[in-house]
């Protein structure tokens, strides 16, 4: 979860799972179910049908150490090797710190007895995921299943690479939620992009193959505009759906504005769109009621929307980024 998110990702479990739940912190971004939680797969359920959406990675505790008392790499890998219900091909070990360093050292660490027992490491792509995370204080050492896990990421953080061709930091967003979801982008599709300026997800939308109405008064970015597939519609949604005659097969809404304002544009979209329709929505969140207002929003877009999943990505600042098929 995110740092200023923690608080909300802790209201969440107990709204669901019961004020029982005890949470403690282990650092900034990282907390610890310690009493009367839910079993993984029934959080990992929550977090995955949009019921919690302020936790972005999980895992089971194998155990955690001070960092002078933490064991030999091959008791480490004893530890984690006890766990599995079977001698695997192959792990992803993922690390990461709540500091500058990259938590590397420990994938490093892992990666030897690991190598020797003949398991294949890598960071990704695994059915089973250790996770290793590294304070200044402490080492703690947790094992999932990548179904369960939210993101196959260290922590939940993905890294994305930058390039000059990006036309925005936004790109990111819609790029982790393509991937984190495994969004399916129907081949020659056609894809509206509500509040598109400077372009970054009419950027990515091409990239799958979509051809883009990009909706917004501000400006696309030369490289973007310049794009025959990319038609700029230089006005608000409002006016937009006042006069489309397309019906698309995607829609995209990064817009800036209040969050119900928001579903309800979306709402306005729904006579624009195919059935079943992908949706991706950010919703800009912040304001008195961080946890209630998106609620309300998902509310409004449930009338002709069904929630896929609702989630605080690493690329998103203050805000949730929804999934949904209009209806
Ligand atoms: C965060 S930016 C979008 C960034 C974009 N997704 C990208 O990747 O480059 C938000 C945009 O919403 C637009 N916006 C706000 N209200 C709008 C409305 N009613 N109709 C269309 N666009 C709107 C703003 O003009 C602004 O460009």
């Amino acid at each position: 979860m995110a740092t200023d998110s923690y608080d909300l990702a802790v209201c969440e479990i107990r709204d669901e799972f019961g004020a029982r739940v005890k949470v403690e912190r282990v650092s900034g971004d990282l907390g610890r179910v310690v009493e009367n939680g839910p079993s993984i797969e029934e959080l990992a359920a929550a977090c995955n049908d949009g019921r919690i959406a302020f936790i972005r990675h999980l895992t089971t505790e194998l155990g955690s150490f001070g960092v002078s008392e933490v064991p030999p790499a091959h008791e480490l890998v004893e530890l984690i090797l006890a766990e599995l219900p079977r001698h695997p091909q192959a792990l992803a070990v993922q690390t990461w710190t709540d500091g500058a360093s990259s938590g590397g050292s420990y994938y490093h660490l892992l990666e030897g007895p690991l190598s020797e027992r003949g398991i294949e490491v890598g960071r990704a792509g695994h059915e089973y995921v250790v996770s290793c995370f590294a304070s200044k204080k402490n080492v703690l050492i947790g094992l999932n299943r990548l179904d369960l896990s939210l993101s196959d990421w260290p922590g939940g953080r993905m890294r994305l690479a930058r390039s000059d061709d990006r036309v925005s930091r936004s790109e990111f967003k819609l790029e982790e939620a393509i991937e984190t979801f495994a969004l399916d982008l129907p081949s020659g599709g056609k894809a509206l992009d509500l509040g598109a300026s400077p372009g970054g997800w009419t950027r990515i939308l091409r990239q799958h193959g979509q051809e883009v109405w990009s909706v917004d008064p501000g400006d696309l970015d030369r490289r973007v505009s310049a794009d025959r597939g990319v038609h700029h519609v230089n006005t608000t949604a409002g006016e937009f759906f006042r006069r489309n005659q397309t019906r698309f097969d995607v829609v995209v809404n990064d817009m800036r504005m209040d969050q119900i304002l928001s579903a309800r544009v979306m709402l306005d979209a729904i006579p624009h769109l195919h059935r079943d329709a992908l949706a991706v929505v950010t919703f800009k969140g912040g304001g008195r009621n961080p946890l209630d207002a998106p609620r309300r929003a998902m509310d409004v877009l449930r009338k002709n929307y069904t929630i896929q999943a609702a989630r605080q990505l690493h690329h998103n600042r203050n805000e949730l980024t929804v999934i949904a098929r209009a209806r």
